[in-house]
């Protein structure tokens, strides 16, 4: 299969206009600006395009949501990268910066942007400072148009800023804490105009889209899943890494084929297919096709496709300990159900984890976890009982031999 993100992964000096230049980088933005706004956004509607930074919305149809001759108009770059086992636009923004920079700006030529924010998650020391030298070297040799004004805003260090309401407030200097939607960014974002927010590995697809076309793309992948994805796999791997591949690629192969399967003797006793908010999956779910489509009908979703295996060595009640420390930490307090109910599963966890728990409270987890659902304001709350249901459907022995024997089971 063609590669779109990674296809020169591996070439000694990416990183620098010269090398991305040889390689016919910059084509695909050359020819952008010979069309029309409207013209490249109908393009990006035709490859298929899917946001890569979780929802899977189609992206050109969120860029035709912008109001008519309304500006300025913003465009937000969420390289913030904070779900748990996602990895891959730190990869995309450390070795290939311009190709980020090409997608940005035929981007924001398709929605008359001239203002960029680029928000990169603050611990990415070596992808601002990759980012940031390219910006300069692409303005120094004209490469960029000239109206474009880029800045990297440095994340805030939290995992709610790349919820994208609580991006803008970030950017505004206000406590990154989700708006309520609508309106929704399109219509009023960044002080109140309309703005979009796109993914890093969303943006770097477009350079190929224009140059090889949008059937080219809607080629790859399956009919409403265009296109290749990174996913980014870690945990009980032999190698770990991120691995392009065309999206609806099943679950094993990326395990087994890509990422050297586990280590010997061991067995898969749950993964989580889309970063730490999707829902597990079992042991008997690895030919699943993994797609924005096919996972949701599932039960569980593609998300940022970070992709955690866990093993049969691997405590489960443990594991989905540390995942609900993460929600509780996390969670910004905006809203009562989220910032106490993630404390009571965490609480609740915690006393099943350390030998004090009592049977009753697998279903008191239950029943916390209802009280959130449909509840939270965003999805952050809604997404911190996810790993603890979804676990307990096939793996409840394991948490009541926690309780019974006070002790993990494996
Ligand atoms: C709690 C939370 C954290 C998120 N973190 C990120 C993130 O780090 N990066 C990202 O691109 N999207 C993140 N998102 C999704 C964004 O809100 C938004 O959907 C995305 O940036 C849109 O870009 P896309 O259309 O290109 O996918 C997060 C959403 C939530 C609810």
């Amino acid at each position: 299969m063609e590669k779109i993100l990674f296809k020169h992964n591996g070439t000694p000096n990416l990183e620098t206009l010269a090398t991305y230049r040889s390689l016919g980088g910059y084509e695909g933005l050359k020819a952008t600006l010979a069309l029309k706004p409207e013209e490249v956004v109908d393009v990006v509607k035709r490859s298929g395009l899917r946001g890569r930074g979780g929802a899977g919305f189609p992206t050109g149809t969120k860029w035709g949501f912008l109001p008519k001759d309304v500006y300025p108009r913003y465009l937000c770059v969420n390289a913030d990268e904070g779900e748990p086992g996602t990895f891959k636009d730190r990869q995309l923004m450390e070795e290939n910066p311009h190709l980020l920079l090409e997608g940005i700006a035929i981007a924001a030529h398709a929605i008359a942007a001239e203002t960029v924010y680029i928000y990169i998650r603050g611990e990415y020391e070596k992808s601002i400072e990759r980012v940031e030298r390219a910006i300069a070297e692409a303005q120094a040799a004209g490469v960029l148009p000239e109206r474009l004004k880029l800045s990297i805003y440095r994340g805030a260090g939290a995992y709610i800023c790349g919820e994208e309401t609580s991006l803008l407030n970030s950017i505004e200097g206000e406590r990154p804490e989700p708006r309520l939607k609508p309106p929704f960014p399109a219509v009023a974002g960044l002080y109140g105009k309309p703005t979009v927010i796109n993914n890093v590995e969303t943006l770097c697809c477009l350079p190929d889209i224009i140059t090889k076309g949008p059937e080219w793309f809607a080629a790859i992948g399956t009919p409403k899943n265009a296109g290749t994805k990174i996913y980014s796999v870690s945990g009980a791997v032999r190698k770990p890494g991120n691995y392009e591949l065309a999206l609806g690629t099943p679950l094993r192969e990326i395990i087994f084929n890509h990422a050297g399967g586990l280590h010997d003797g061991r067995k898969v006793k749950a993964v989580i297919p889309g970063g730490a908010s999707a829902a597990m999956l079992g042991p008997d779910q690895l030919d699943i096709a993994m797609d924005f489509d096919t996972l949701a009908a599932a039960g569980s979703m593609l998300g940022s496709a970070g992709v955690i295996v866990i093993d049969d060595a691997t405590c489960i009640v443990r594991s989905v300990l540390s995942l609900s420390h993460f929600y509780q930490h996390e969670s910004c307090g905006k809203c009562t159900p989220c910032r106490e109910g993630t404390y009571w599963l965490l609480e609740i966890m915690d006393r099943l984890e350390h030998g004090k728990g009592r049977m009753e409270d697998l279903d008191l987890l239950g029943r916390v976890s209802k009280k959130m659902a449909g509840r939270c304001f965003c999805p952050l709350g809604e997404s911190a009982f996810v790993p603890i249901m979804s676990s307990l459907k096939f793996c409840r022995d394991e948490y009541e031999f926690h309780i019974r024997e006070k002790r993990c089971m494996v």
